[in-house]
């Protein structure tokens, strides 16, 4: 089908409407635009059926719904084509607009409420979600969902809410699994959005719990049991409760009661601050003088005592650096703090557990690749055949430029740049074994 008239019309469409005249141009327009539309739908979702075979029932219903679309919008448009008729009566002021089609209506109500409904029906497991996340999603948020540079991580960061900075994904943090269904349904991939059939989202988000742990890989993932599936975060939120309790309070009568007989001012603000019209913001003194109170100057007000010198250091003392220290403790304590960079991925000490990565429990005198049950990738392999080891040269060298040093490697990590990091990491791996 032609393109041109789609683009034509529409200005034509907006000119005629500026203009407030012929009428019968705009509905005839807004009749060719919706045809062009339900036909294009019509051809994209035909060319889906030929390409998906297990769907090809669905969407050829889908598209037979559409095509009837298309020829009831045809007999509208085609009384509408009368370039003399009258305006249509519409409601409101302006008689624009109409009531929207159930179709219309049904394509863009895709909300999933906390409980599941809104649901599509369908499935799917995490096994096959591996597949379409490796495909569409990973580049960004890597292979495991660990996020890839600066792209949102999805998995990991179980232990880190309550840190300072804490690593807040879709298993860590999100309550409710609906949100993660919509969101990834509705919004990605990201720049292509709502390409995800209903089957593969299923199976996307059984991926994005699997990564988690939150499942294993069989787990099947539908319509029916994914609004009662309990994240681990689901009881981290407070309820906002302030319609009831708070606003209640604000809105009661204000007391009038035992009020100061009389208000005295006693004190005014120092600095007047004017926003000028050309932006930015001016600030003085304040020159109010007020009999009995402070008042201001150019060298400061009053009644706050002048300012004693700032004492000059002599010379800027470097803040001292793990590495430098010799102090055992100390230097494990800095690599404690550095290894909340590690703590999405890797877990240390007791009961540690591979996560996205092996655990790193005496990974001094270990062979690269070596942790049972952790899948490496080939290069991680190939040195375990190799029978390299980890000592602190290699591992500062790995972990200062992981991708450069281990080529292939999936972790996705940019690498520690400072020196004092590197020792610091070493000395806090050191002392979970040797
Ligand atoms: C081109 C890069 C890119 C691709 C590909 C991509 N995403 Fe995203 N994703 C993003 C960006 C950017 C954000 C953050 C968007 C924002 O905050 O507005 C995001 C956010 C998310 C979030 C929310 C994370 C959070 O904690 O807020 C989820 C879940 C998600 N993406 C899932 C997916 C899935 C599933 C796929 C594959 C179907 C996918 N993404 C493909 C870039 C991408
Ligand atoms: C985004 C996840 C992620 C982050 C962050 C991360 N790693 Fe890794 N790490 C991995 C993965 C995945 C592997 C396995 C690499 C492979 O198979 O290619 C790995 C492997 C390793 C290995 C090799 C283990 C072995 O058994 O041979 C060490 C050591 C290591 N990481 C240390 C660290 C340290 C220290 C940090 C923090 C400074 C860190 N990693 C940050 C995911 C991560």
């Amino acid at each position: 089908m032609s393109k041109s008239p789609n683009l034509v019309l529409p200005a034509i469409g907006g000119i005629a409407l500026m203009l407030g005249a012929a009428y019968g141009f705009s509905s005839r327009n807004y009749g060719a635009d919706t045809i062009a539309l339900l036909e294009d739908r019509v051809e994209k979702a035909e060319a889906r059926v030929s390409s998906a075979s297990d769907q090809a029932k669905a969407e050829a219903e889908r598209a037979t719904a559409l095509e009837l679309a298309v020829a009831e919008a045809q007999e509208q448009a085609a009384k509408g084509t009368n370039l003399t008729s009258p305006a249509p009566q519409m409601e409101g002021a302006y008689g624009l607009g109409r009531v929207a089609m159930a179709e219309e209506i049904a394509a863009w109500d895709v909300d999933v409420l906390p409980d599941g409904r809104g649901l599509p029906v369908g499935s799917g497991n995490a096994f096959d979600g591996e597949e379409v996340f490796a495909d569409k999603c990973a580049s960004c948020h890597g292979d495991f969902a660990e996020g890839v540079d600066n792209w949102p991580v999805l998995s990991g960061g179980f232990d880190t809410l309550a840190d300072k900075d804490p690593v807040k994904t879709v298993g860590s943090y999100w309550p409710h699994l609906s949100t993660v269904y919509d969101y990834v349904y509705r919004s990605m991939p990201f720049g292509e959005a709502g390409t995800l059939t209903p089957d593969e989202t299923y199976a996307i988000v059984a991926y994005i719990l699997y990564s988690n742990d939150l499942i294993d890989d069989e787990f099947e993932l539908t319509h029916e049991n994914l609004g009662s599936f309990e994240m681990h975060n689901k009881d981290g939120f407070v309820i906002d409760d302030r319609p009831e309790l708070e606003y209640v309070a604000w809105r009661s009568e204000p007391c009038m009661e035992n009020c100061k007989e009389q208000v005295e001012i006693t004190m005014r603000s120092v600095f007047l601050v004017e926003t000028p019209a050309e932006g930015g913001t001016n600030s003085m003194m304040n020159p109010a003088k007020v009999e009995g109170l402070p008042s201001f100057s150019s060298d400061g007000p009053s009644f706050i005592p002048v300012a004693a010198p700032k004492p000059v250091k002599a010379a800027v003392e470097p803040a001292p650096e793990p590495a430098q220290s010799d102090d055992g403790e100390a230097m494990i304590a800095a690599g404690k703090k550095v290894f909340k960079k590690c703590k999405a991925c890797h877990q240390v000490g007791d009961g540690a557990k591979n996560k996205t990565g092996p655990h790193l429990n005496g990974v001094f005198g270990r062979t690269f690749g070596s942790v049972d049950g952790f899948k490496y990738s080939n290069t991680f392999k190939a040195a375990m055949e190799e029978g390299r080891v980890w000592d602190e040269a290699s591992l500062a060298e790995f972990l200062s430029k992981p991708k450069a040093y281990m080529k292939g490697t999936k972790m996705s990590f940019s690498g520690l740049k400072k020196d004092g990091d590197l020792d610091a990491i070493n000395a806090y791996l050191a002392s979970f074994g040797n």
